[in-house]
């Protein structure tokens, strides 16, 4: 996707970026033939539409594009693929952060998942607007190519194997540390519950822990639940339920691809990654409901429900984290269909504490990137109590299945760390200009912002 900016200098045709309300202002300015052109075509600067405006040649001498707004993400990842042919560039005084914002949905608007089929469009590319942050575009568009890519694989091709060397390959580009605890050695590591969701899978699961930066700067630590397939278990989904359960390693992916912003920006973080892997599978040796397994932190969970897997992976890694005591642990995770039934799939759930909370929607909202936050209704934590275990994994009721499972996941978190957990679906239900059918990345760039400007130079 990078191949889609060029130089300025470059030879290009210029595209006037118009909002629907500047439209009758603007047109004003054109000289009468283009008044002319642009009305005989039905251009009002309407979000998406396309005017090209011919010379004396009879060539393209400019571009008009109507826009809803002048910093949205999108404005122009459809334009990018309907104009001719050709390089591009703005001449529309911009912003830094909207110059930025525009070039990123550009490049988006060139994504497609080619791993099985060839492709041979060339992209209309973009001349780098001078005002744009060419490396925290870069740096953000690598982050969602890299969730998009590896949420899309399907788990034949992204077992728990190849999401650890997903993982090492990013440590290794980065120059992290990046230790991989597998099998029977989850036991020995004291991660009981990735073991005993991971142990019906051909391929064994695993803990990825990566370490980067300097050991005296602030520790920061991401979560991912890695589930590279989630049948449900026992406790087996329908089939449609199943369709999508490729992406039930999303959260690992967000994991991955905000640490890769934070080692690329080299912040001046004690990085940490924990990501736990592991294969919802149905097998002789899997969990039946009822079973009582361990967890790191010594609780015991009486399995009410072997589809509710990834609250138990989590369970280890935020113990481990808190382990360390970090200044703060960010989880993500495709936890609920609850969440989503909550926020439909373009809103995550957040859940955190509230220093925590209120750093992060202020930087989503600053970067327009959206998340909601919701409550850690502690009065509903009573109904995960067991008969026999210290916590069942499944609520007693149906009710706010999203709150249970952050209700879960807190009773592992050390209450002096400061946590976020984001309860995300990973995944473009419908396609729209610049985020096709498939896997897709949510609060990467609100929460790199939040680091940055916690963090930054
Ligand atoms: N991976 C699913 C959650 C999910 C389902 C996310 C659909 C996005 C779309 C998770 O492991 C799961 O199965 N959760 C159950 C929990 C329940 C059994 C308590 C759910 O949400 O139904
Ligand atoms: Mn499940
Ligand atoms: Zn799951």
């Amino acid at each position: 996707m990078r191949d889609v900016f060029c130089e300025p200098g470059t030879e290009s045709t210029p595209l006037t970026l118009v909002t629907h309300a500047e439209f009758a202002e603007f047109q004003n300015s054109l000289e009468p033939h283009d008044q002319a052109w642009v009305t005989a075509n039905g251009f009002t600067a309407n979000a998406g539409q396309l005017v090209a405006l011919p010379g004396p040649d009879g060539k393209v001498k400019r571009v008009l594009a109507g826009i809803s707004r002048i910093d949205d993400v999108y404005a122009l990842a459809s334009a990018q693929g309907a104009l001719p042919k050709g390089d591009y560039r703005f001449d529309t005084p911009l912003e830094g952060e909207a110059a930025s914002r525009l070039a990123l949905g550009w490049a988006l608007g060139t994504y497609s998942f080619d791993r099985y089929r060839t492709r041979t469009k060339s992209p209309t590319r973009l001349v780098w607007p001078e005002e744009a942050d060419r490396a925290l575009v870069l740096r953000e568009l690598e982050a969602i190519k890299l969730v998009r890519d590896l949420v899309n694989l399907p788990a034949n091709d992204l077992g728990p194997v190849a999401l650890g060397e997903a993982a090492r390959a990013i440590a290794v580009a980065h120059g992290a540390i990046c230790h991989i605890t597998a099998g029977d050695d989850l036991i020995r590591a004291n991660f009981p519950a990735v073991y005993a969701v991971g142990k019906a899978a051909a391929e064994t699961p695993r803990v990825v822990d990566m370490r980067w930066g300097n050991a005296h700067h602030p520790e920061i630590t991401l979560i991912g639940k890695g589930i590279t397939f989630d049948t449900g278990g026992l406790d087996i989904k329908t089939g449609s339920s199943m369709d999508l359960m490729k992406k039930d390693m999303g959260g690992a992916a967000h994991a991955l691809a905000l640490g890769q912003m934070v080692m690329d920006a080299k912040l001046k973080v004690r990085l940490r990654i924990l990501l736990g892997i592991a294969e919802n599978a149905i097998g002789p040796n899997a969990n039946r409901p009822g079973d009582v397994i361990k967890t790191r932190a010594g609780m015991t969970v009486e399995i009410g429900n072997t589809d509710a897997e990834g609250r138990l992976v989590l369970a280890d890694m935020l113990d481990a984290a808190c382990e360390a005591n970090p200044v703060a642990v960010i989880d993500f995770a495709t936890l609920t269909g609850a969440a989503r039934i909550a926020l439909g799939p373009d809103l995550p759930a957040l859940f955190a504490t509230d220093a925590l909370a209120e750093d992060i929607l202020k930087s989503c909202a600053a970067a327009d990137d959206p998340v909601w936050r919701m409550p850690l209704w502690q009065p509903y934590r009573r109904n995960m109590d067991s008969k026999i275990a210290d916590i069942n994994n499944n609520a007693s009721n149906s009710f706010a299945g999203a709150i249970h499972a952050a209700l879960f996941l807190q009773d592992f978190v050390k209450p002096k760390v400061e946590w976020a957990h984001f309860d995300l679906y990973a995944w473009n239900a419908s396609a729209r200009p610049g985020r096709p059918v498939g896997g897709e990345a949510f609060v990467l760039r609100g929460l790199f912002r939040m680091l940055s400007d916690r963090y930054g130079k």
